[in-house]
């Protein structure tokens, strides 16, 4: 670039299936997402309603990189506040969770009530009848930033953005269904679990949208017969095709022959001592024993045989990411079913087999990535639409959804 600044980005054509690797590594691209995705028309999940059961009740947690306190006020209701004093902007609230009656910033004492509104200011009429606030000054004006925010089936979502659509038809009735198919019963928080990602959010974002990868990076799913391509499923995509959901069925152990020509898989000398691994209950009201969907920008719901989670994807700079795993079974969990949930859960968590080797497949793209930023992906499986399909899973449609809902939040 001879010193000269950058041209602002442009997507090359309107090809959704060729991806400039720019976009993962570049700052100003980045920068301009918090505004234009994270604080713009989009549902962000912020956490549960079982995490605030009392008034109270407050729990911190982010929109991109912004920092955000969910309350559950004396009438009950959920309030989302941007963590950032009206004062000096510090983080009022640094515990992850807690129960208060005000939350008061640390910096000069400003404190405000479970909605975000000013109820005090330290020394507001100066000391000795000298200094303190104004006379004019109106403390109406100087509370917490607030979110717009909607609840579905326990899970609680913020919005910056007076534009947002009501939740039912941000995610269409398809994509609604498939949330109420899940979360059956009243939820139950069973733990939590996090990793740092090596790479830009949008390359997660894109892994979870990824069916055509799930037999093939994860050995061990194929292996033991949790995903498999020859199984019975399909995706399903929003009509904007913002949001999926991957799903697939397992058929009766024993009956599945893999072509071992056409699928990487281990050798049939591997076994496990533990089959309980591979157990499922089935108690959704089908036989669907693997389910992705996502909630664009920044949500994964999970369902892996028993073993139920929501995920939360929060960026940390171009080329880092955080997820954020909330476990989850339903209230009358017995013992057994809470065990199995937590087994599964394990297998799949960043410990285990399957979230370890996203992450890594997500960094080795972001190492990829930099070597030539104009250079583009190609991701041509399914077609260059983003129709859903019924039967096969061998598509990136979801993840070219992914891109039209990107390209549509940045105008780009
Ligand atoms: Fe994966």
């Amino acid at each position: 670039m001879s010193g000269n600044q950058a041209p602002e980005f442009t997507w090359p054509d309107d090809d959704i299936s060729r991806v400039p690797y720019q976009v993962y590594t570049d700052a100003d691209i980045y920068a301009r997402e918090q505004a234009q995705i994270f604080q713009g028309p989009t549902w962000n999940f912020l956490c549960l309603e079982a995490e605030l059961p009392n008034p109270g009740d407050y729990k911190t947690t982010f929109v991109g990189e912004a920092s955000i306190i969910v309350t559950r006020d004396d009438d009950g209701a959920i309030n989302g506040l941007l963590n950032r004093c009206a004062h000096k902007g510090a983080l009022v609230c640094y515990k992850p969770c807690g129960n208060t009656r005000h939350l008061t910033c640390v910096y000069h004492n400003w404190s405000y009530d479970l909605d975000g509104n000013l109820a005090a200011v330290a020394f507001s009429k100066g000391v000795g009848g000298q200094g303190g606030l104004p006379d004019d000054f109106e403390t109406a004006g100087h509370g917490l930033q607030r979110l717009r925010i909607e609840t579905y089936r326990g899970l609680i979502f913020g919005t910056f953005s007076d534009a947002t659509p009501a939740f039912a038809d941000y995610m269409g009735p398809k994509l609604l269904a498939s949330i109420d198919r899940v979360l059956i019963k009243p939820l139950k928080v069973l733990g939590y679990h996090s990793q740092m990602l090596p790479n830009n959010w949008k390359l997660y974002a894109e892994n979870t949208r990824d069916s055509y990868h799930a037999s093939l990076l994860h050995v061990f799913h194929n292996t033991f017969g949790i995903v498999r391509p020859n199984m019975r499923g399909g995706v399903q995509i929003a009509d904007s095709g913002w949001h999926h959901r991957s799903y697939a069925e397992r058929v009766p152990a024993g009956d599945v022959e893999i072509d071992k020509e056409k699928v990487r898989s281990l050798k049939n000398q591997y076994s496990l001592d533990d089959v309980s691994l591979m157990e499922h209950v089935e108690e959704l009201g089908d036989t669907v024993t693997n389910s992705i969907q996502t909630v664009f920008p920044s949500l994964v719901i999970q369902q892996i045989l028993n073993a139920l989670a929501v995920r939360q994807l929060v960026p940390r700079g171009p080329d880092r990411s955080e997820l954020f795993w909330t476990i989850l079974g339903f209230e009358d969990d017995d013992d057994a079913l809470l065990e199995l949930r937590l087994k599964v859960n394990n297998l799949v968590g960043p410990a285990g087999f399957v979230s370890m080797e996203d992450g890594l497949a997500g960094g080795l793209v972001q190492r990829g990535a930099v070597a030539d930023p104009a250079a583009r992906t190609v991701m041509p499986m399914g077609g260059p639409g983003i129709e859903p399909s019924v039967g096969s899973r061998v598509t990136e449609a979801a993840v070219r959804g992914f891109w039209k809902g990107w390209r549509e939040c940045m105008g780009i």
